[in-house]
């Protein structure tokens, strides 16, 4: 609670009147869908972590046969320079101009090669490095060839409450054990082994290290590269770190990877360390105790200046572990819609609601937002973040009580607040406001790339995370807290809109991509979801200036009330304006994320948009858009639709459709477009639920989005939305 320290969320009050366990029987609804498997998956990991820091695990609990990886929100690394070129270069960058509506616009893409395209891929995120199991025979000689098929009887649990998985299986006809947990207030993570092999020297564990860049745009399901030890070091040093714990630190291994270096420091029960080539980054780590069965080591990872902290215990990290995941479940909001349920359909929403809330607490709570894709379990586009989707990945939080976690990264829109002003106004020339990234990272820095330059619809997002974070705390700190953020934004909305003199009305665009991001920047103008969006945004930016009775820019009111008419057709609204009449039956315009339903559904009613067309829109999208090129958030924003529009079994089966998938350890799939998981679709199922579940402005009635039969559903600690 680092961040909203001293406010109480909803459930925290009832909490301490002791009213809120009492409803629904969490814990036992939670268990029901610990993870379990009997071999490894070769696609998704079962996963630990804090939110910042996550490890992935194969079924040995470890990464012995597996690479998954070991991801951070900090483990950011710059790839050397392109040869020929110097820091001046990236300095120096221009990409090329547009003209919008007559004067030249500067953005980051269309520039000099091959700076460009190391300004695309850098910088990046490593994958911190691997811990596996180490089988040895009595001699202590390795044995290299072991493969899973050589374990028996392997069983493997997730236990959701307490964070923790334990793994079991028989090795050379004994039994092992193995608990693993990730720290919550550290980045380490908690290897406890159980065996007779332990005490017989002949189960030990190994580090590997692989070298990481920026050289592809996906990297899954395993990130790095272990084949390449040339391009990297490792050197082995005594620690000068602190345990808490009654056993040593017993080794610190330095990783540099071009210009960067991050520390690996092992802390536990004593071992030997060996390096079994010096050309390698493989550490073979065996107890050195032959009096115990169990070996407990911790494996901490951070950068220079997390190094010389107290390590924690494995204990230590167990019990965190435990407890942090026990407030979480018990005191963050619930949808509890299985319990009294009789539809068959509830099994399944339960198990990808629970399934959903553990994994974003794993991947999706840290101090920057998610990596657009799949966070913490491997990475897509450059292993950056994406400010368009932070919304599907977080906006959530605010919904189920979970201000501490995104309070982590939400002051994201401070931090980029410098550099989104002189985006807009230095480099861009717009008179006033700020223009933020859409794909960048901690730097701020835009991404080159035409869609990461021209799409806008992040442009509004700070507005609806800041009147969220109103409702939740209405105090004079909040407003001022969001007050600069909220002015820049708007007036950057403002002057983006063009007074069109022939027209009488502000026309969005062009150049501007669109949320589908596949019609031609170039003539793509009066959006329909942008233009609600813009209408939307700057009626909250409005309201936030009259709740502090303070002055409304006149610009503001201008542009909302005279922004151009939605875009409509024959009964339908349109992508956008001066689309061709016959877009409905053409495949290049009718594929990917179908914003039109958005109108109303994931937006609340704008002024302006009539109600029956926008119905008829999305009646239209669900006949004839191509069903197949849905991923990830289309399907809870079609079920926000639905559920808005009335049809709330509708919305029931999107959450459902086969092509939206959640597989056995809740992984969201990324469809057919991209790798999985992908984690804007856990985010927004959430998202969509606890809209369908607590309702939303004016919705009436308990739980609106579900059918009125065969569904009971409880709700605690889960606000309206919008
Ligand atoms: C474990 O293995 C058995 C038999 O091979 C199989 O029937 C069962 O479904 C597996 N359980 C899990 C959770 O994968
Ligand atoms: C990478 O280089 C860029 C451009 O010089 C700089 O802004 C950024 O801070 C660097 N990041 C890291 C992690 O070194
Ligand atoms: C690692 O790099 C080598 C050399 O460039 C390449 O041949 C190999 O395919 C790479 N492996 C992975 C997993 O990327
Ligand atoms: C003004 O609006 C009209 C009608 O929307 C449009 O056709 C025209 O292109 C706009 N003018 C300019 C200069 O963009
Ligand atoms: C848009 O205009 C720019 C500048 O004239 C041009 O380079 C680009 O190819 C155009 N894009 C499309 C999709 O027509
Ligand atoms: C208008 O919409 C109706 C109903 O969807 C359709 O039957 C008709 O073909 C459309 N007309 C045009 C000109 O697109
Ligand atoms: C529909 O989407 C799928 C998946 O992207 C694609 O393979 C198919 O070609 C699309 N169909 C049409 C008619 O565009």
């Amino acid at each position: 609670m680092k961040f909203f320290a001293s406010a109480l969320n909803v459930c925290f009050i009832l909490l301490t009147t002791n009213s809120c366990r009492a409803l629904i029987p969490r814990q036992s609804l939670v268990s029901r869908f610990n993870p379990t498997r009997n071999a490894s998956s070769l696609i998704t990991p079962m996963q630990v972590g804090n939110g910042n820091f996550a490890f992935g695990a194969d079924v040995t609990g470890l990464q012995t046969f597996q690479p998954f990886n070991i991801l951070s929100s900090w483990g950011w690394k710059n790839d050397s320079l392109p040869p020929g070129t110097t820091q001046a270069d990236v300095d120096n960058y221009h990409g090329a101009s547009l003209l919008n509506h007559g004067r030249p616009v500067e953005y980051d893409f269309g520039g000099p090669e091959p700076i460009q395209q190391w300004l695309i891929a850098n910088p990046n995120r490593v994958n911190l490095g691997r811990v596996g199991l180490l089988f040895m025979d009595e001699s202590g000689s390795v044995l290299q060839d072991i493969l899973e098929s050589d374990l028996d009887a392997k069983s493997q649990k997730l236990d959701l409450w307490t964070g923790i998985i334990t793994s079991t299986f028989v090795y050379a006809g004994e039994q092992v054990s193995v608990k693993v947990a990730c720290g919550q207030e550290s980045d380490v993570v908690a290897v406890s082994i159980d065996s007779t092999l332990v005490s017989q020297g002949k189960l030990g564990i190994f580090l590997d290290f692989p070298w990481n860049d920026g050289s592809s745009k996906f990297s899954a399901p395993f990130v790095g590269n272990f084949s390449v030890p040339d391009m990297h070091t490792t050197t082995l040093s005594v620690a000068s770190a602190k345990y808490s714990g009654p056993a040593q630190v017993q080794a610190e291994i330095a990783h540099t990877m071009d210009a960067a270096t991050f520390y690996t420091s092992l802390a536990g029960d004593d071992v030997a360390i060996n390096r079994p080539s010096p050309v390698e980054h493989r550490y073979n780590i065996r107890p050195t105790s032959k009096r115990s069965s169990t070996l407990s080591i911790s494996v901490a990872y951070g950068t220079l200046t997390t190094m010389g902290q107290t390590i924690s215990s494995t204990a230590d990290v167990l019990q965190s572990s435990a407890s942090t995941w026990d407030q979480y479940w018990s005191s963050s909001g619930f949808i509890d819609v299985l319990t009294g349920s009789t539809d068959s359909r509830a099994l399944e929403l339960q198990r990808r609601i629970i399934l959903s809330r553990y994994l974003m607490r794993v991947n999706d709570a840290g101090d920057t937002p998610p990596q657009e894709v799949s966070n913490l379990i491997n990475f897509g586009f450059f292993r950056k973040f994406h400010m368009e989707q932070y919304f599907w990945h977080c906006v959530h939080w605010a919904l189920w009580s979970n201000w501490d976690l995104l309070g982590r990264s939400i002051d994201i829109y401070s931090r980029f607040l410098e550099t989104s002003i002189q985006r807009a106004q230095v480099q861009q020339g717009w008179p006033a406001g700020a223009r933020w990234p859409k794909m960048t990272d901690p730097s701020g820095r835009s991404s080159p790339g035409e869609i990461n330059n021209l799409l806008i619809w992040e442009q509004p997002h700070p507005m609806v995370f800041a009147h969220y974070e109103y409702r939740a705390f209405p105090t004079t700190a909040t407003l001022e807290k969001w007050e600069s953020i909220i002015r820049e934004t708007a007036d950057w909305m403002s002057v983006f809109a063009w007074w069109n003199e022939t027209s009488e009305v502000y026309d969005i665009g062009p150049p501007m991509y669109v949320v589908s991001e596949d019609t031609n920047p170039n003539v793509t103008m009066n959006p329909a979801f942008e233009l609600s969006y813009w209408r939307f945004g700057l009626g909250l930016a409005e309201s936030w200036l009259q709740m502090m009775g303070k002055d409304v820019p006149s610009q503001w009111t201008n542009v909302r009330n005279k922004l151009a008419k939605l875009p409509v057709n024959n009964g339908t609204y349109m992508v956008y304006e001066g689309i061709e009449t016959d877009f409905w039956t053409d495949p290049a315009y009718t594929s990917n994320h179908p914003a039109l339903v958005g109108l109303y559904g994931w937006l609340p009613a704008t002024p302006g948009l009539d109600l029956e067309i926008a119905k008829a829109t999305a009646e239209k999208v669900w006949d004839t858009w191509n069903a197949t090129d849905f991923w990830g958030w289309d399907f809870p924003m079609l079920a926000m639709s639905a559920a808005r529009n009335g049809n709330p079994d509708m919305a029931i089966n999107w959450l459902l459709n086969p092509l939206f998938t959640f597989d056995d350890v809740g992984m969201p799939g990324g469809g057919v477009q991209v790798p999985s998981p992908y984690f804007p679709g856990a985010g927004a199922l959430l998202l969509g639920v606890a809209m369908m579940a607590a309702g939303w402005d004016g919705s009436t009635g308990h739980a609106p989005g579900f059918p009125e039969v065969g569904w009971n559903v409880e709700v605690e600690g889960i606000s309206k939305s919008f």
